[in-house]
């Protein structure tokens, strides 16, 4: 490597920071970089510079047109030609804001504000030529590059930064993308950009993650903080799951006792699913709920972020708190309690009776309630994972069913979504549901969100349905990481690389009726925000560049280069996530002896796998793997694993049994 000559060469922090990009130094030659001018006398000092000049010079070239690597931004912009020199701020920075339409300041005035606060400028609406460097915000009109509602144009010269968008929502995603090319922190000397063109907009219109407060309740600020860490990553979705068995959390006025009753269970601790149910005497006093206030500030703060607020009313099933609150509304009108985290589905009727006049006298005032407070297109009603025996066993749906015509259950929910939907047509909203809304036939406005797979997804589009693709084993953000003997506990699994390699267009699918995806966290394994983090962190930075970036930027091993790029500003800001990517994979199969094979991978490239099967701690003087499948050992009755990169520790080490081993081999998946 081309070293250059301590403390003398006439090269000063630009050359640095561009010497540093190219690789030809590091933070440890940082100090001789000195910005002073020295007159070269000596011939070879000389000769010295123009090695060093033509180095630089070199790396710039080869720079053009090659997948960039200190552009390091995600979700990964549509082109980015990087460009020799870097953009520097500091006192002799401007930073200028000018609009075509004076209106679209208004938009803009958050998002501007935070950025002048971030890189530490006030903000101008008059250019000033007396500074000789320019960070120009611009509303546009015209839209040459066909960049759209959401997309922007960046470029960065060494005197000029020039951020152009014909929307508040272009200029709020191409400031995440300024904000990205700053150090973790945005602090010191190295307050610059690289100089480059970018022009950028989104694949999907649709990129939202969805967060569960029912199972366990999210404080407002908590929510707030989910919805920051979103909008860094250009997702412009938040579906906000606000009902289900465990927990109603929204005020509606004109119905007190369903956050009087439904907000609160007994609390437990533990493995969710298996909790004691709630005992005589016990008081109901884990939960909460957001008063139409809270969610107001909420909708703000998410607008000022251009993210849309999309509320699900999970109903007819998973309403057990609806119930609670007003028993006679099931079936077989049972008094139940708010559900803790049992195991109860098919003893309790969790499902609204659909016989039951009064049911659609209740839902709607919630739903005219929730219209009148989410000022979005969508409401999502659920219609998920209904058991329907009670409805088969009630009278009162059987009555339902003959006066309608229905001839079976799927017919009897149909009939009900399609009374919630004009409900909500009536206040201007479409609906959503999950992709059991298709069991009885669609209704007219409904839009799917496909989770069992993509199958509900496809058999949508091709009834000229809009979907979202939320399919499970790719974008459900509580499943297991990695391996779960090194994972708190929960189910199935969604690696990174599960989600990274998700495509919401699945062959032989109309594009156009894909609106986009979701990453969905539910909440049953999650008791606290720190958790929520770390589940959340970095499958969802998968995800944004899976719905944002145009199929043909997406490269894993450059994203792997990204995601710990961003882990660095993760830990500046104090936000959890999980390495889980750098542990083994461990997976299993058999012969056709039914003998147990075991095949070990990592997720990250340049990762070498160690193991054992004599219960010592595996390093990298243990046999490394070799892609090869392994055996056991006669005798042996354990397989441990740890990996390494260029010899340093980078996963977790864990041990698996043999016979659990045996236990995955034989049930697929895995675990
Ligand atoms: C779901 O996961 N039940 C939508
Ligand atoms: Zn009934």
């Amino acid at each position: 490597m081309f070293r250059p000559i301590r403390g003398i060469l006439p090269v000063n922090i630009t050359a640095y920071l561009r010497a540093k990009e190219s690789g030809i130094c590091d933070d440890r030659d940082r100090w001789i970089y000195r910005p002073v001018p020295v007159i070269i006398k000596n011939c070879r000092y000389m000769k010295a510079t123009v090695l060093f000049v033509f180095a630089i010079f070199l790396c710039s070239v080869l720079s053009w047109g090659q997948p960039v690597q200190n552009i390091q931004i995600i979700p990964q912009p549509v082109n980015i030609s990087l460009k020799p020199g870097r953009f520097l701020i500091d006192r002799h920075t401007q930073l200028v804001v000018t609009a075509e339409d004076s209106k679209q300041l208004a938009g803009i005035a958050f998002s501007l504000s935070r950025f002048s606060q971030s890189v530490g400028i006030h903000l101008s609406q008059k250019s000033d030529a007396s500074f000789p460097r320019q960070i120009r915000i611009q509303v546009v009109t015209d839209d040459p590059l066909h960049t759209g509602e959401e997309g922007y144009t960046l470029h960065i010269s060494p005197s000029l930064v020039l951020l152009k968008a014909r929307r508040a929502a272009g200029i709020f995603h191409g400031l995440q993308s300024l904000l990205q090319l700053l150090p973790p922190g945005h602090t010191g000397e190295s307050m610059s950009f690289p100089c480059a063109e970018i022009i950028d907009y989104p694949r999907f219109a649709w990129r939202g993650l969805m967060l569960d407060v029912s199972r366990h309740f999210f404080t407002k600020n908590e929510v707030k903080k989910f919805i920051d860490e979103m909008a860094r990553y250009k997702f412009n979705v938040f579906h906000w799951h606000l009902s289900d068995d465990n927990g109603w959390r929204v005020e509606i006025r004109s119905l007190p006792q369903l956050t009087k009753t439904g907000a609160w269970r007994v609390s437990r601790t533990g493995t969710w699913g298996n909790f004691q149910p709630g005992q005589p005497g016990e008081p109901a006093d884990y939960g909460g709920y957001y008063t139409q206030d809270d969610v107001r500030e909420i909708l703000q703060y998410a607008q000022q972020r251009c993210i849309t607020v999309v509320p699900e009313i999970d109903v007819p099933a998973h309403s057990l708190s609806l119930i609670a609150s007003f028993p006679n509304l099931s079936c077989t009108q049972l008094k139940y309690q708010v559900n803790p985290g049992t195991a109860f589905y098919t003893k309790e009727d969790n499902a609204l009776c659909i016989g039951n006049d009064s049911v659609f006298l209740v839902l709607d005032k919630v739903f005219t309630e929730i219209a009148a407070l989410f000022p979005g297109t969508y409401v999502h009603i659920g219609c998920d994972e209904p058991y329907k025996e009670f409805w088969k066993r009630c009278p009162k749906c059987q009555k339902r069913m003959l006066t309608e015509h229905l001839k079976n259950v799927d017919e009897l929910q149909n009939y009900f979504v399609k009374r919630i939907e004009s409900t909500l047509r009536a206040h201007g909203k479409k609906i959503i549901g999950w992709d059991e809304i298709l069991e009885g036939g669609l209704t007219p406005d409904a839009t799917v969100m496909s989770w069992r797979g993509m199958n509900g997804g496809q058999e949508a589009a091709r009834q000229k349905h809009q979907v979202i693709m939320t399919p499970s084993a790719f974008t459900y953000l509580d499943l297991y990481q990695g391996d779960p003997n090194v994972e708190p506990n929960t189910y199935g699994l969604c690696t990174l690389g599960n989600a990274y390699h998700f495509d919401p267009v699945p062959e032989g699918t109309n594009p156009s009726y894909i609106l986009g995806g979701e990453g969905a966290l539910w909440s049953e394994s999650i008791p606290n925000f720190r958790h929520a983090e770390y589940m959340m962190w970095p499958r969802a930075l998968a995800l944004s560049e899976v719905f944002w970036s145009p199929k043909n930027a997406h490269n894993w091993n450059g994203f792997i280069g990204r995601v710990e790029t961003e882990f660095k500003y993760l830990d500046a800001e104090k936000i959890n996530y999980a390495k889980s990517m750098y542990n083994t994979l461990v997976k299993t199969s058999l012969d056709k002896n039914a003998n147990l094979l075991v095949r070990l991978g990592c997720d990250v490239p340049g990762v070498d796998i160690f193991y054992t099967f004599d219960d010592t701690n595996p390093d990298t003087f243990s046999p490394q793997y070799n892609g090869k499948d392994l055996s056991f050992p006669k005798g042996a009755t354990q397989l441990k694993v740890m990996t390494y990169r260029k010899g340093i520790p980078v996963g977790r080490q864990f041990r698996v049994l043999l016979d659990e081993l045996r236990m995955r081999a034989k049930s697929k998946p895995d675990f």
